[in-house]
Order: structure tokens, then sequence, then C-alpha cells
């Protein structure tokens, strides 16, 4: 290889590495939210769905959904007491106006901690993002319910919602 052709090849790489770590330092900025750490979590609230990100709603929501998991959006989620203690005391931990502040911040936009809803979807800012999304996209036999976030944002699990 001619000196100048090296120089390029080297420096067309260094461009691409560089547009790599950006886009990867944005998604972590914007549209990251920390997945479950704790393992008892994780298996407790991961086995219908997603175990859903802390820090996508504010602690209020999720000490009322813990209050009644025997009625969950129509099923029954029940737990042992010192379970439910452990999920409980994690959740809210974690939640968007606690540590998982700086990832919850921007889908809490618009809502009060105090009084904002038990569904994420239901989230104002959740719904603008959402609104792109055809009907048809919905109802497909893959996706059914918006709760079902891994079918379309594949890497949801590890905490990534980039499309
Ligand atoms: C027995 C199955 C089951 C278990 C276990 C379960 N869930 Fe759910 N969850 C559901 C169903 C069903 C829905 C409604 C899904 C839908 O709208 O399609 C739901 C919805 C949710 C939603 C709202 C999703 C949205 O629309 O934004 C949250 C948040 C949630 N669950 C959290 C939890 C947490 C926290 C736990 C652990 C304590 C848990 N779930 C355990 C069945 C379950
Ligand atoms: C039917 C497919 C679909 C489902 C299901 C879905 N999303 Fe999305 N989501 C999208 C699309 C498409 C966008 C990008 C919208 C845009 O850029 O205009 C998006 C954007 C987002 C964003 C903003 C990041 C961005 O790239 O703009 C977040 C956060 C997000 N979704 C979270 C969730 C969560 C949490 C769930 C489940 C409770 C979920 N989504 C379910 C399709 C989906």
């Amino acid at each position: 290889m001619k000196t100048p052709t090296r120089l390029l090849v080297i420096s067309l790489l260094a461009i691409a590495f560089g547009t790599l770590v950006l886009s990867r330092a944005q998604a972590r900025s914007s549209h990251y939210f920390r997945p479950v750490a704790d393992p008892v979590v994780k298996e407790e609230c991961g086995g219908c769905h997603l175990a859903f990100a802390p820090s996508m709603l504010p602690a209020s929501s999720w000490q009322r959904m813990m209050g009644n998991l025997k009625n969950h959006f129509g099923d029954d989620a029940s737990l042992d007491a010192p379970t439910a203690t452990r999920v409980s005391d994690y959740l809210v931990a974690n939640a968007a106006d606690n540590a998982g502040q700086r990832y919850g911040d921007k889908l809490l936009r618009g809502v009060s901690a105090k009084n904002a809803p038990l569904r994420i979807t239901e989230l104002p800012k959740w719904i603008k993002e959402h609104r792109k999304v055809p009907d048809w996209e919905w109802k497909h036999k893959d996706v059914r319910t918006r709760a079902n976030c891994t079918a379309c944002h594949v890497d949801a699990e590890t905490g990534y919602y980039d499309e």
C-alpha cells in the first residue's frame, strides 16, 4: 500500500470509530434505562413480561402497584410478604425520582411524581415518543400490546431503547 492510501484508510477508520463511540454515548444519555440488577426482582417481575426498568416510573407508582399485586392489570402477581418487600424496596430506591433520576427524568416530563400513572405506556412522554407508530404495528401478532417493549426494542433487556 502506498503511503497516501494507507493514511486515508487510517483516517477513515478513525472517523468510523469516532462516530461509533459518539452514537453509543448519545444512546447512553437519552435512551438508556438501567435494567433491573436484583436477581429476585428480575425473577419475580420478568416472568410475564420484560422486567421493566425501575427508572421508568416514580416511587409512588411502584408503591401503588406493589400494594395491589393481586389485581395486577388483570393478572394475579402476588408475592409472599418478604419477597414483596424486597422487590418494592428495590423498585422504590431506583425509581425515576430517586436513584434512577438521571435515566428516567425525560420520560417523566409532564407528570407529577406523586400522581403518575401505573403504566409506563400511559406517561405523556412515552405516548409522544410512540405517536408515529402505526396502528397495524401495535396489532401485529408479534407485538399485540404496547407493554411488549422487546418486540420493537431488541436491546430493551440491556437497557437500550433505540430503534
Ligand atoms: C403473572 C404475570 C405477571 C407478573 C408475575 C408480573 N406482571 Fe406486570 N403485568 C402483567 C400483565 C398481564 C400486564 C399488562 C400487560 C399489557 O397491558 O399488555 C402487566 C403490566 C405491567 C406494567 C405496565 C406496563 C405498561 O403498560 O406500561 C408494569 C409497570 C408491570 N407490569 C410491572 C410489574 C412488576 C414490578 C412486577 C413484579 C412485582 C410484575 N409486573 C409482575 C403480568 C404480570
Ligand atoms: C410497536 C413497536 C414498539 C413497542 C411495542 C414499543 N416501542 Fe418504544 N419506540 C418505538 C419506536 C418506533 C420508537 C422511535 C420513535 C421515534 O424515533 O420517532 C420508540 C421510542 C422509544 C423511546 C425513546 C427512544 C427513541 O429512540 O426515541 C423509549 C424510551 C421507548 N420507546 C421505550 C419503550 C418501552 C419502555 C416500551 C414498552 C413498555 C416500548 N417502547 C414499546 C417502537 C415501539
